[in-house]
């Protein structure tokens, strides 16, 4: 019985920074973001906008094509929540009324929680293939201002409704993994801003990632060759290149021309270009613009994902597009979305990354900014209000 992705969505911020304004700002060559990193705009998220808001919005529009009768089980992968007690996803569970009995649990892993959470919801349909499981991947990335990462900051979510006999990609079961205590990338609970050792965490990205494709390639005796396209964890769109480089060498076959490289990943990058690092979102991210933007009909072919997540974790697997899929995305919804987004001046960029969510007990209403189907209304003694706006 196949299981796998039978709907897949995506939402981020109504507002982006330009990748050149912040070059000019920062004294930066704008061709070290745009070229050296493969970036040109980040997602902003406005003060009522977080990651429940936009994992709500991302589901919303699954929930309104299938209905929510069958979903036991949803599963939120982050590392910006908004509680460090309550899942995220019973905020979503209560804005998409979703069924009483379902289990609700937020996953965390750095950027590997939403791959977690599509394994687990995996296993769940495998025993019970009547049932639907809802997996959400929603983050807001933020670095300190004028640091080496805040080029590559973004926001965004992903959901994901998996089932049996799923009409976008059939997992295979096989999958490569690896866990290794390493200080790459974390946020102790005190910060708002993620502390990174960003050149450390792109080699441990690409060895962990010979060790899974090594594991993959040894069960499934499957190569390279195998695979029509390849989707990477992406927290700057460049990594994907070095990361299939760096595969290509271990397979001991000639290194890509630039040609090559388009033709293979240059589909899954369209969107990650334009809204930065979504971090537990950004591999299912750039799995929608695959999907959405490749000009060759996948249906039948075999494409594989690596995940990664700091400190670390990282997994290597595959699955078969399905045929006909074509017909079940949200590729306009996707496009139009980025396209009708509001470009933000520096100072509105600095204005907002400044904002601090109130502390105290008071009654804290927000302003209105644009936002998806959801948004937060208002803190009110501690306790996140959030609004349907559609
Ligand atoms: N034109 C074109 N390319 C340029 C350039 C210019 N004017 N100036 C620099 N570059 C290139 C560099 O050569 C480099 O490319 P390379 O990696 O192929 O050598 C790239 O731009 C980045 O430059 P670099 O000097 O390495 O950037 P940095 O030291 O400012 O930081 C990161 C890069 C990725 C370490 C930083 O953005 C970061 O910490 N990111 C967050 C953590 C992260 O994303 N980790 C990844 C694993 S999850």
């Amino acid at each position: 019985m196949n299981v796998g992705i039978d709907l897949i969505s995506f939402q981020t911020a109504q507002y982006f920074l330009d990748l050149r304004t912040l070059a000019q700002t920062r004294g930066v060559d704008p061709e070290k973001y745009y070229q050296g990193l493969g970036q040109e705009k980040m997602a902003v998220p406005p003060p009522d906008e977080d990651s429940v808001t936009l994992g709500a919005s991302a589901a919303r529009v699954l929930v309104d094509q299938v209905g929510a009768q069958d979903i036991e089980l949803l599963l939120f992968g982050t590392e910006s929540g908004v509680d460090q007690s309550k899942s995220a996803g019973l905020f979503v569970h209560g804005l998409l009324n979703l069924p009483r009995r379902c289990r609700v649990i937020e996953l965390k892993e750095a950027c590997y929680a939403g791959t977690a959470g599509l394994q687990l919801a995996l296993a769940m349909v495998r025993l019970a293939p009547q049932k639907k499981a809802l997996v959400i991947c929603a983050d807001v990335a933020r670095y300190d201002l004028g640091s080496p990462g805040e080029p590559t900051q973004g926001c965004g979510a992903v959901a994901l409704l998996i089932s049996a006999q799923p009409r976008l990609l059939a997992v295979d079961a096989e999958a490569g993994f690896h866990a290794e205590n390493v200080m790459d990338f974390w946020r102790p609970n005190y910060r708002t801003e993620a502390l990174v050792d960003g050149k450390y965490s792109t080699l441990v990205y690409l060895s962990t990632l010979v060790q899974t494709w090594r594991q993959y390639r040894e069960f499934t005796g499957r190569k390279l060759t195998d695979l029509a396209r390849c989707c990477f964890h992406l927290p700057f769109t460049r990594m994907a290149e070095k990361a299939y480089i760096r595969l290509c060498r271990e397979e001991k076959i000639p290194e890509p021309a630039a040609e090559e490289i388009r033709h293979i990943l240059g589909p899954s990058l369209v969107y990650n270009r334009q809204t930065g690092n979504t971090y537990a979102a950004s591999l299912y991210e750039g799995l929608a613009a695959l999907l959405d933007n490749d000009p060759q009909d996948l249906g039948d072919r075999r494409i594989s994902l690596f995940s990664y997540g700091s400190g670390c974790m990282a997994e290597f697997f595959s699955g078969i597009v399905q045929p006909g899929y074509r017909q079940y995305l949200m590729a306009d919804r996707h496009r139009e979305m980025l396209a009708g987004r509001t470009e933000l001046t520096y100072r509105q960029y600095e204005d907002i990354f400044r904002y601090q969510v109130p502390e105290d007990d008071g009654d804290h209403v927000f302003a209105p900014y644009r936002t998806g189907y959801y948004r937060l209304q208002g803190i009110k003694k501690h306790v996140r209000c959030y609004q349907s706006i559609a």
